[in-house]
């Protein structure tokens, strides 16, 4: 543990090496380099650390190649494999409250819900793939001729895992836990804007007594380290979550290089479709958090929310009024439920779709505003009259920023939902079961909720219908993205 920051109201929050880690050691970078992560809440620097860059890269493929063809991580049982992963789910839960305090710290999101879900959630996950971990295996096939064919599924090999900033600690825990149970071995890369959950969950997993090379983690930038795993030669397999521009060059990296199989869990324009029949208090505020939470900085926000006709009006009413209470600071702030967004790049995004929505006749119903001039803090905004081939409707935002759009009918409304190139989440709220379904069935996205949202479970598989994705990440579909299939035929 390297330093002791100390925040206002006697917080302390202590930091993590803020190094590179190579084959289970802390390293400077190459070139040595480093970079300044910001605390969200102020636009102040919280610390230097380390950057990774091309060179790096070499160094922790080198390592993670040895550990996967030499080292005992492969050939060990399954079993101990889980065993490391449960262990490793435990001491992130015995280390909650500091984790907790971190990402609050480095991203800006609420304590309260960097503690419910950015560490409870990767506590579940990888036990859930601990679990998996030695249970696992092929086929035996009857094939004609005398023969005994079975098949195995083997891991792939050196996998890099390029990861985003709205959920760190979550989104690392999706990647590792399965390539971990499968006995893959690891570079990852957590994003520059918040780097520092990741380095202290690298603390834990040495604590956890991962061998070496198993586990190597480099912080650094996208163009430059990200490309640079993207592009490797001696990478097996690439997993990405992030902006599906960036998708899209994560995979003519992979064509220009060795062909490496791509995993993409991209962005999204999530359709949230709200019927007259429905207990419209439940649907405003269902439809409130599914877009609100963490600051609108998620991949599956309800971003358009279809309201039917003959209750828009008071639906847009409400809505307003909820958005207007939501309460807007200090992440440290047990009340908080808005915190600041990640960075000035990311206010300014917000900022220019507010005015795009305004400047293309949207009705700005409230908020839109930055809050002070300190820290990337915005109220949250709700747009009503909001047509469907506006920027706000079409694009997305990853912002506290609400579109309210007036439909009529079933039919109709599976339409309009699916005019996007996005295809990543859905949600329908109705009592009317054959509405559901028709409407659950209809759209084209990779997880549909009725009269819920955001309901997210290690258990489910989560990812993109078209330009949402490739693949599935979470559940037993999750594996199978970690392992490749061998045939075994011997003559008898
Ligand atoms: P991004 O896609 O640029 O960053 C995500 C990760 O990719 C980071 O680790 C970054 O360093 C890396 N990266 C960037 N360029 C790369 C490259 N050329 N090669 C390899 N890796 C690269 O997303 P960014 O700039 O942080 O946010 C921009 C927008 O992307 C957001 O406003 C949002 O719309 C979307 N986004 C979607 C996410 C999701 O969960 N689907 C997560 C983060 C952003
Ligand atoms: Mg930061």
């Amino acid at each position: 543990m390297a330093t002791t920051l100390a925040l206002p109201n006697d917080i302390k929050v202590e930091l993590p090496e803020p190094k590179l880690l190579i084959d289970n050691r802390w390293v400077d970078a190459a070139s040595g380099r480093t970079f300044a992560t910001v605390n969200p809440s102020t636009g102040e620097e919280i610390c230097q650390v380390a950057e990774a860059d091309a060179e790096d890269v070499d160094r922790a493929v080198r390592a993670a190649r040895h550990a996967f063809e030499r080292g005992p991580w492969r050939n060990m049982p399954a079993s101990e494999r889980g065993r490391l992963l449960l262990r490793l789910a435990e001491l992130i839960e015995s280390h909650s409250s500091e984790l907790a305090q971190l990402e609050a710290l480095d991203n800006g999101k609420p304590v309260s819900v960097a503690t419910a879900v950015d560490v409870a959630k990767p506590a579940v996950c990888y036990r859930y793939f601990g679990g998996w971990a030695d249970k696992i295996h092929g086929k035996t096939i009857p094939i004609d001729g005398d023969y005994l064919c079975y098949t195995r599924h083997e891991p792939i090999g050196v996998v890099g895992q390029i990861i985003p900033w709205n959920f760190p600690m979550l989104m690392m825990a999706w990647k590792l836990a399965p390539a971990l149970a499968t006995g893959n071995t690891i570079l990852l890369k957590p994003a520059e804007q918040t780097p520092l959950t990741a380095l202290r969950i690298g603390e834990l997993i040495l604590q956890a007594g991962f061998p070496e090379g198993v586990v190597n983690l480099l912080p650094g930038f996208g163009p430059k380290a990200g490309a640079a795993i993207a592009r490797h030669m001696d990478i097996d397999k690439v997993a990405f979550t992030g902006s599906t521009a960036v998708g899209h060059l994560i995979m003519e990296a992979s064509a220009q290089s060795n062909l490496k199989p791509v995993t993409l869990e991209l962005g999204g324009k999530s359709p949230n479709i709200i019927f007259d029949d429905v207990d419209l208090d439940e649907a405003i505020e269902g439809a409130h958090r599914g877009l609100f939470s963490n600051q609108g900085q998620s991949c599956c926000a309800g971003s358009r929310v279809f309201v039917e006709q003959s209750i828009y009006k008071d639906f847009v009413e409400r809505s307003v009024a909820r958005a207007r209470s939501r309460i807007v600071g200090d992440p440290f702030d047990p009340r908080t439920e808005l915190g600041p967004l990640v960075d000035q790049t990311q206010l300014d995004t917000v900022m220019s779709y507010v005015d795009s929505g305004r400047s293309q006749g949207a009705t700005l119903a409230c908020g839109g505003d930055r809050i002070g001039s300190r820290g990337f803090f915005i109220q949250p905004a709700v747009f009503a009259d909001v047509e469907d081939t506006m920027r706000i409707a079409t694009e997305e935002i990853f912002g506290p920023v609400m579109s309210i759009i007036p439909f009529n009918g079933v039919d109709e409304v599976i339409a309009r939902a699916n005019q996007t190139k996005y295809g990543l989440a859905a949600a329908v709220w109705t009592r009317d079961i054959k509405r559901a379904l028709a409407v659950s069935n209809g759209v084209r996205a990779g997880t549909v909720w009725v009269n819920c949202y955001n309901v997210m479970d290690t258990r489910a598989p989560f990812g993109g219908f078209k330009q949402s994705g490739i693949g599935r990440e979470l559940g037993e579909y999750g594996l199978q993205q970690y392992t490749q299939v061998k045939s075994v035929i011997a003559k008898l």
